[in-house]
């Protein structure tokens, strides 16, 4: 990576200026707002830990949720700040200003190894409009600048791009690093057989990355409802099934590209069909090769698929994983993306989950420490597996 890496800067009795990824899930119970998964906190804390332990004041910026530019009492980071204080054991100096005089004060307050927070960047709409000025502002109010928010890199915003261009050197913190080096490097050159399962609903949310990973991988398995789309684009009848109906040439155009890179590209032969999308509804395997009767849905992997696509995981070395196969938030219909995840865990390869719902799934399958990687980037991973620069990183100082 030529990028600095937080290790090359200087930052004992520095300000150093941290753009984290606190957009973390949240429910409100009785009447206060819970973080239901930490996992984006405590990810960041290697950096934290560093700076605190490096004499640093360490002023984090974040966004949260989307609030457009207004203040909306329910995006605050104050909750988040409290909880980080439980997790580090210090204090965490929440400034209710994001920019501008208030927060300068209360930095100027902070001692070696202190740790703030500063407001939702986004409550300002210069945050996502990559207002100079603000980008300014905000550079401000550190010395240095390091970028630890992976899961936002794929933005260019003030505080993930623009505040690069006002401060002396910018550097990678350690999970932008760690998530580079997998979804990056491990990915460039796989370990062989590499193996990629992508699932999910939508196929055109997934075109470019499937098209990418074309050029690397040995097999590809298509699960999800997006592998509708596919069996539409065959022939195969889907009932009442969730299809992108505008995407049947491009699926085609996939299968055909398929076979003339050479990729094994297998879609689902058999499927779990239901009557309704709910819990408890009436629902069976469909026979292999006949696709779901009419009205009816498909909502899981059937076990032919499941064990095939078993089969394909156990012989890999390099396995990535984006996607559910089936809707598994109804146990209904979690068996065919729970069993991904058993056959991952149980895989002699290195085993990358890349962000998004795959994650969930494997936390809930209780296998989240089987695994070698798992991404904090939903958007960010694709678009770095995509092969394309990310502006977050793309803005930092070279080595
Ligand atoms: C995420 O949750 O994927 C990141 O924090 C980015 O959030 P955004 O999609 O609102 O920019």
């Amino acid at each position: 990576m030529n990028k600095l890496s937080l290790r090359d800067l200087q930052v004992h009795g520095k300000r150093v200026l941290v753009r984290v990824d606190f957009n973390v899930p949240t429910e409100e119970r009785e009447g206060r707002i819970e973080i239901t998964d930490d996992t984006r906190i405590r990810e960041s804390l290697p950096t934290i830990n560093y700076l605190r332990e490096h004499g640093a004041k360490t002023i984090l910026m974040a966004h949260f949720g989307r609030p457009k530019g207004k203040v909306v009492d329910k995006y605050s980071l104050r909750p988040v700040a409290d909880h980080l204080h439980t997790i580090i054991n210090h204090p965490v100096i929440f400034s209710h200003r994001t920019i501008g005089e208030d927060a300068e004060k209360i930095i100027a307050h902070m001692n070696e190894g202190d740790v703030a927070l500063l407001e939702n960047v986004r409550f300002q709409a210069e945050e996502e409009a990559n207002d100079a000025h603000f980008a300014q502002a905000l550079a401000r109010l550190g010395d240095v600048y390091v970028n630890d928010a992976f899961g936002a890199a794929h933005r260019a915003h003030a505080s993930t791009a623009g505040v690069t261009r006002f401060v002396s050197q910018s550097a990678m913190g350690f999970l932008m690093e760690k998530e580079l080096k997998y979804l990056s490097g491990e990915l460039e050159t796989p370990a062989k057989p590499f193996v990629v399962i992508m699932g999910g609903s939508k196929v055109s949310d997934k075109i470019s990355v499937i098209k990418a990973l074309m050029q690397r991988a040995d097999t590809i398995l298509i699960g999800g409802a997006m592998a509708n789309t596919f069996w539409k684009a065959q022939g195969i009848p889907v009932g009442a099934s969730k299809v992108e109906e505008d995407k049947l040439d491009l699926a085609r155009e996939l299968l055909e590209l398929a076979r003339k890179v050479g990729v094994k590209f297998l879609v689902p032969i058999d499927a779990v069909e239901a009557e309704e999308f709910k819990a408890g509804a009436r629902k069976r395997n469909t026979a292999e090769g006949a696709g779901i009767t009419d009205g009816w849905l498909a909502l899981d992997a059937g076990p032919a698929t499941i064990a095939l696509y078993e089969k394909e995981i156990a012989g890999a070395k390099t396995i990535l994983w984006n996607g559910p196969l089936g809707v598994f938030e109804i146990p209904d219909f979690a068996t065919g993306t729970f069993a991904i995840a058993q056959a991952l865990a149980k895989a002699n390869a290195t085993t990358i989950i890349g962000g998004g719902d795959s994650v969930t799934a494997v936390k809930q399958a209780g296998l989240a420490d089987k695994m070698t990687f798992i991404s904090t980037g939903g958007g960010a991973s694709l678009e770095l597996i995509e092969g394309k620069e990310l502006p977050g990183v793309a803005a930092l100082s070279d080595t």
